[in-house]
């Protein structure tokens, strides 16, 4: 394990309480917001306080916990009837990563009613999660890494770091782990418009670890290729469909695309808590819209001509024909040949 490089933490447990790293913030203040109402873990999540696929769930975990709490106050025969409408609005805080309904699933698998003290078997099971996660996130560093190459140059896009995660983060945690072996000797990240989780978290995360990085915005990435200035792109998911398509940030797709183009490897790093069985192809998944302000402010002040509209999908699919290598905790698929079938998830 290589805590040198594992120092930051999203989500925490403390007290009784839920302590989220107001992303919202970052890179300029570390806020930490204490909750302990579902609505506002609910909130949280639409807004962005915490985001990332495995953040969301591990949050969303935290949250029925939370839930189920001051339910069981109220009544002790009845509290799981309660909490029926707080589980439904967390599922659809956000709809494009799976891992949100993945891990309010489990949650509900440890609602027995002959449970003796069921709030500290939920926070077990959301302790667990998260552990879990995090575990998965350092097996994929180093099934990862074992794939690239000596000197390597990697690009990365959005944030799948500690900050997605519970902790270490998927393509960052092979980047991390690919660094931490010397095989990484360059590491580019997209800024990531519009939110910039590319140049105010993926920087902000490496930096904490020392680990140096150089920004670009999405439009320098085909040039970097051309100029033959990297060799492999490593990208989380959001959810990845039975035929190996993946759902990720916005303009993972056009990368995927200009890496084939280029000759540059494309490797997507996700635990099996990503990967939704239930959906044949891409095309199923919902791509969450956010609002137009994203696109046409940039912290309240406008940043467009005044009547322009704005599109903000905020994630796209990239067929799985354009993936080399999809690397879970439970080994790695070459998606072109065999689609995601060696995965086993079921909760
Ligand atoms: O809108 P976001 O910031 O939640 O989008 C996050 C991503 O697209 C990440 O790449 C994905 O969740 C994988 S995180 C390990």
């Amino acid at each position: 394990m290589n805590h040198k490089y594992d120092t930051v933490r999203p989500v925490n447990w403390h007290d009784n309480q839920l302590h989220l790293l107001d992303q919202r913030k970052l890179p300029h203040e570390q806020v930490t917001i204490i909750l302990e109402q579902v609505s506002d873990v609910t909130q949280a999540i639409k807004d962005m306080v915490v985001r990332g696929a495995p953040a969301i769930g591990i949050t969303a975990a935290y949250g029925v916990v939370l839930a189920a709490k001051n339910a069981y106050a109220k009544s002790p025969t009845d509290w799981q009837t309660l909490i029926t409408n707080d589980i439904q609005k967390l599922s659809q805080a956000r709809p494009t990563a799976i891992n949100l309904v993945w891990a309010l699933k489990r949650m509900q698998s440890k609602f027995a009613t002959n449970n003796a003290d069921p709030i500290a078997t939920l926070l077990q099971e959301a302790k667990q999660i998260h552990q879990e996660d995090i575990d998965a996130n350092y097996k994929m560093g180093e099934l990862g890494t074992e794939l690239l190459p000596n000197n390597c140059r990697v690009l990365t896009h959005c944030n799948a770091g500690a900050l997605a995660t519970g902790g270490y983060g998927t393509a960052l945690g092979v980047i991390r782990s690919g660094y931490a072996a010397g095989k990484i000797t360059e590491i580019y990240a997209d800024e990531t418009r519009p939110w910039l989780q590319g140049s105010r978290l993926t920087a902000w995360e490496l930096l904490q670890n020392k680990i140096p990085v150089t920004l670009l915005v999405e439009g320098a990435a085909a040039s970097l290729m051309r100029n033959k200035m990297v060799d492999w792109i490593i990208v989380g998911s959001d959810r990845i469909t039975a035929n190996g398509d993946v759902a990720n940030k916005i303009g993972t797709y056009a990368l995927a695309v200009l890496a084939r183009q280029h000759g540059v490897k494309f490797m997507v790093v996700a635990p099996t808590s990503t990967v939704d069985m239930n959906l044949t192809d891409g095309s199923q998944v919902e791509i969450e819209a956010r609002a137009t302000e994203e696109v046409l402010t940039i912290d309240g002040k406008n940043i467009a001509a005044i009547g322009a509209k704005a599109w903000n999908p905020s994630f796209d699919i990239t067929p799985a024909e354009f993936i080399d290598f999809i690397v879970t905790e439970k080994g790695v698929v070459e998606p072109r040949s065999s689609g995601m079938d060696i995965i086993d998830n079921a909760v």
